[in-house]
């Protein structure tokens, strides 16, 4: 498909996972590049070369062979396999790079959390205290039948797990004079400790395909310890699901790969929850990890192959237990963590997480649930009935595909108003100089040219408005920002605007299919809950102003932020809340959309605007 925003002998560089996009005309180095896109890189040395410090990584196209000192820097291990430096390498076509976090000076929002709910903190994680006779030739007991007996009911799963367990257990009944201490899951025991633990610890995690973020829990308690997000190191191999399962795809190597990747972030991640939270990773005992289907395939090194072609199959549909010797997972020896089950090829468990955290399926009323990405999940209940669907809406709300779009990070604008001569008034994330737009600002943006008339019914920019003109390649614009001696000029063109009505026709027709299939009319719905980030900074006006959301009373609409997190740490912290998970699972319908009759129709629809 032809890019939507280059023109002829230009071409584009994509930082990576800041989401901007500069256009260039001339060979350029990439340290100026991510200048004059506005973003910061590290560069103590000015570009000159020898601080190191603004490494980057090409993820597609080509550039100038590394220098001399690049060379340098990797023979050093300054620079990691792959890396190049910024200020040392030269474009001239389209290429895609990637910022690795450490060489950002700001760093991207990364929402983390949300709300919820827990009645009853019940971890099936708990500590026993046991006291054993130490064996005599008289009674030459073995270790393991020893212990057993001394806590009857319970066992080790009899598997790898167990020879593991055997080759230190002997070593902690003598260190800890015969007096240790159990760690079990309901009944199993997971490890024996020669002394109380001083914290008994769980982790719950989102792994979202742009960010992770984790949550360092206190089981007994269910206080937060510390909390983290970063971004999903996958994002370098394809920004939306479909690119990394096609990059997977590719071979058995690449599949791999993106295991491995998420394997290390994981880890890193632990390090920076435990190093703020004081403690060892191998206090961390529990694990629950939601995210979308195929995150969940590439996170168990599971096939992930049949869920990039129709029918989407997904290989399982319930909760899993995994020990996490087994996946290379940091945290106390024999811990197992829990992966919910995911609902369908493009529903994953991560939406399941997100309905648990919002009360679906608690009553009999008829909701809404809406999680906006690049592939929105969409949920209705209504009564007994909880139906959900996923819908393509691609990256425009991400700031893919806009000329100036970028994702929520400091420098985008976050959200617009119009005046009624045309005058654009901007907040952007940070204060000071805005460099691009995020969703949320775009969407302020198209409502309110709609609002002001600059902006037709059939969606089209007025070309008579005094504040729209045309660019080189006689594309209408509408000036947000003119330039000045600090500020880049910052527009929206008819293609921006064609690019979110797309988007928005994604989700409101799958909003409308699953209103259709389930009878349900805009005066039914009792609540609209907007999970993700996107979703917190969305004017819900502005939504339904340009026909993405129903038009329902404002005060039925409400963001609940990072709810499939929020859903991860309600697993994390009671089996009760596991087996209403489960349960949940079993009770959600998925809906195929292509398949629903007049799909093109609601599409068209759903395009209007409004
Ligand atoms: S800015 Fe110092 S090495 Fe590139």
């Amino acid at each position: 498909m032809p890019d939507p925003i280059l023109s002829e002998g230009s071409f584009s560089i994509e930082f990576q996972p800041v989401g901007i996009r500069l256009i260039c005309s001339e060979p350029i180095t990439l340290l100026d590049a991510a200048r004059q896109a506005g973003i910061q890189l590290q560069n103590v040395c000015g570009g000159k070369g020898i601080c190191g410090k603004c490494a980057i990584q090409i993820i597609e196209g080509e550039s100038n062979p590394p220098t001399r000192s690049e060379t340098t820097f990797l023979k050093g291990g300054i620079l990691k396999e792959g890396e190049r430096l910024a200020c040392e390498t030269t474009v001239h076509d389209n290429v895609k790079i990637f910022i690795p976090p450490t060489s950002l000076e700001s760093k991207q929002r990364l929402q983390t959390e949300g709300r919820h709910d827990i009645q009853e903190i019940q971890s099936p994680i708990h500590c026993e205290p046991i006291h054993l006779n130490p064996p005599s030739l008289t009674h030459p007991i073995a270790d393991l039948r020893n212990l057993l007996s001394a806590q009857p009911g319970m066992y080790f799963e009899n598997d790898e797990r167990i020879r593991t367990a055997l080759q230190t257990i002997p070593a902690v009944l003598r260190n800890g004079n015969w007096d240790v201490y159990a760690v079990c899951n309901q009944n199993e025991i997971l490890n024996i400790l020669p002394e109380k633990p001083a914290a008994m610890l769980g982790l719950a995690v989102d792994v979202g395909s742009t960010k992770i973020a984790c949550f360092l829990m206190d089981l007994p308690t269910g206080k937060t310890m510390a909390v983290k997000g970063i971004p999903n190191p996958q994002i370098a191999y394809g920004e939306d699901i479909m690119a990394r399962l096609e990059y997977a795809l590719q071979n058995d190597a690449q599949a791999a790969h993106l295991h491995s990747i998420i394997i290390e972030a994981i880890n890193e991640v632990i390090n920076s929850v435990c190093h703020e939270a004081k403690v060892k990773p191998q206090a961390i005992m529990d694990f629950c990890f939601v995210g979308n289907t195929a995150m969940h395939h590439f996170f168990l090194d599971l096939p992930s192959k049949y869920l990039a072609s129709a029918p989407f199959t997904m290989m399982v549909d319930q909760a899993l237990n995994i020990p996490i010797d087994a996946l290379g997972i940091q945290g106390m020896p024999g811990s197992k963590a829990y992966f919910p089950a995911p609902i369908a090829g493009f529903v994953g468990s991560d939406h399941l997480a997100f309905l648990l955290s919002s009360g679906f399926g608690d009553d009999q009323h008829t909701r809404l649930g809406i999680d906006i990405g690049t592939n929105t999940e969409i949920a209705i209940q209504k009564g007994d009935r909880i139906v959900s669907c996923s819908t393509a809406s691609g990256p425009a709300f991400e700031g893919a595909h806009i000329r100036f779009g970028m994702r929520a990070a400091p420098g985008a604008i976050e959200h617009v108003r119009i005046d009624p001569e045309g005058n654009a008034n901007v907040d952007v994330i940070g204060g000071g100089e805005a460099i691009g737009i995020c969703g949320s600002g775009i969407l302020d943006v198209i409502a309110e040219l709609k609002q002001r008339g600059i902006l037709n019914q059939r969606g089209r920019l007025d070309r008579e408005h005094a504040h729209v003109s045309t660019d080189d390649s006689n594309m209408r614009i509408y000036t947000l920002i003119p330039p000045s001696a600090n500020q880049r000029e910052i527009t929206i063109s008819q293609k921006d605007i064609d690019q979110i009505l797309l988007a928005k026709g994604a989700i409101r027709s799958g909003i409308a299919i699953l209103m259709d299939y389930l009878k349900v009319k805009d005066e039914d719905i009792a609540e609209v809950i907007i999970a993700g980030a996107f979703g917190s900074y969305l004017n819900p006006q502005h939504a339904i102003q340009i026909g993405m959301l129903p038009d329902l009373p404002l005060h039925k609409i409400s963001a609940v932020g990072n709810a499939a997190g929020a859903g991860a740490k309600m697993m994390l912290l009671s089996s009760a809340l596991r087996q209403k998970g489960e349960q949940l699972a079993k009770q959600i319908e998925h809906l195929e959309l292509n398949t629903y009759p007049d799909f093109d129709m609601f599409f068209a629809n759903g395009i209007r605007f409004s």
